[in-house]
């Protein structure tokens, strides 16, 4: 038995979790900034790398106790290293390795996409080869996996992510930050009334999102210039429709060409109510793939994600030292 404590402060939320053997969750602390960050219409990283050192001590503590676990009872302390804000990721390395040095635990410094990824064994055991659909507000991949920490990114954004272009068109639309929650909400209640340009890419499997944001930006404009009210949930809805239908039909045609036996999502963006629908009707007669969606608490940002590709990484023996820093830009495991 191998208990993990994870540490996560990669954006804007200060989380702290302890995971026995890499699914099994006996704490899961997320201490979000959003309620300041929504005041600047967007994270400012300044204010989130300095809440993050207010939080992260009170974080840590409250992981332990919900837990009903002492430090003499943690194998090792997993934290993100990047991709993330620096100044935000900083805190969390910090706290990872002071925590390492007083309590003498081994480090394991973990990817902060792979956390996203291996949420899903909260779900389900981890079927290989595997397909991961990974978006983020920072991300958006195609990620194959022939076998367990094998990744390879076949598909990816040639510029926004998709939860970026989801925040920035509800700034477009004054419906605050972050964008994806209210979308999703009112796109329900909207109706196929403006259309929007299905975005192109070079390659079969990548995306691109920062031509349809423009567009939105656009037809925003061109309403208000005609002297017409834009109606907010038929925006939302054909932004929706458009960026979430070419990202399901691009997933489908890579499960089609390299046969997965489990396609999982991953990231905040996998909280979309919209798109687990279409993902679930399109999955609904294959029997080769099984679709794999995390639940809501381990879509958007957490420590328990991390807890549980840290723990892979440490049966790997993939273990950091204390010149491990933050890295804002860190790639995939096995990417150059
Ligand atoms: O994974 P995450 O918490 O942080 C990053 O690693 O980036 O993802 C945050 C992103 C934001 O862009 C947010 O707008 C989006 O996930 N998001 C959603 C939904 N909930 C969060 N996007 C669409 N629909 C949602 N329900
Ligand atoms: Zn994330």
């Amino acid at each position: 038995m191998t208990v993990l404590m994870a540490i996560e402060s990669s954006c804007d939320e200060t989380a702290c979790a302890l995971v026995r053997d890499g699914h099994e969750i006996l704490s899961n602390i997320v201490s979000s900034q959003i309620n300041v960050h929504t005041l600047y219409g967007g994270v400012v990283p300044e204010v989130a790398s300095r809440i993050h050192v207010e939080n992260i001590s009170a974080v840590v503590q409250e992981a332990l106790d919900k837990s009903g676990c002492t430090m003499d009872d943690v194998d090792g302390i997993a934290f993100t290293q990047g991709p993330g804000l620096i100044g935000s990721l900083h805190v969390g390395v910090q706290a990872a390795k002071t925590l390492a040095w007083a309590f003498h635990k081994p480090l394991i410094p973990v990817n902060h996409m792979t956390g996203h990824i291996y949420a899903n064994r909260f779900v389900s055991e981890l079927e290989f080869p595997m397909m991961a659909l990974v978006i983020s507000g920072g991300h958006s991949q195609i990620v194959w996996m022939e076998n367990d920490w094998d990744f390879k990114v076949i598909g990816e954004t040639m510029d926004d992510a998709i939860g970026e272009a989801y925040d920035k068109v509800a700034r477009v639309l004054h419906l605050g930050y972050p964008g994806g929650p209210v979308i999703d909400r009112l796109a329900k209640q909207g109706k196929p009334h403006y259309t929007l340009p299905v975005p192109k890419t070079a390659g079969p499997y990548d995306f691109s999102f920062s031509g349809l944001k423009t567009a939105v930006l656009q037809l925003v404009q061109r309403e208000e210039r005609q002297g017409r009210e834009i109606i907010p949930e038929d925006m939302a809805y054909a932004f929706q429709e458009t960026a979430l239908g070419s990202m399901v039909q691009k997933t489908l045609k890579a499960v089609d060409e390299y046969h997965p036996r489990m396609l999982v999502l991953a990231g905040g963006v996998a909280a979309n109510s919209r798109l687990r629908q279409m993902m679930t009707d399109a999955f609904a007669e294959r029997t080769d793939t099984k679709l794999i969606i995390p639940p809501m608490y381990c879509c958007t940002d957490n420590a328990a994600m991390i807890g549980a590709a840290g723990y892979i990484a440490y049966t790997h023996g993939l273990l950091g030292d204390f010149s491990v820093s933050a890295d804002p830009g860190l790639l995939m495991p096995g990417e150059e």
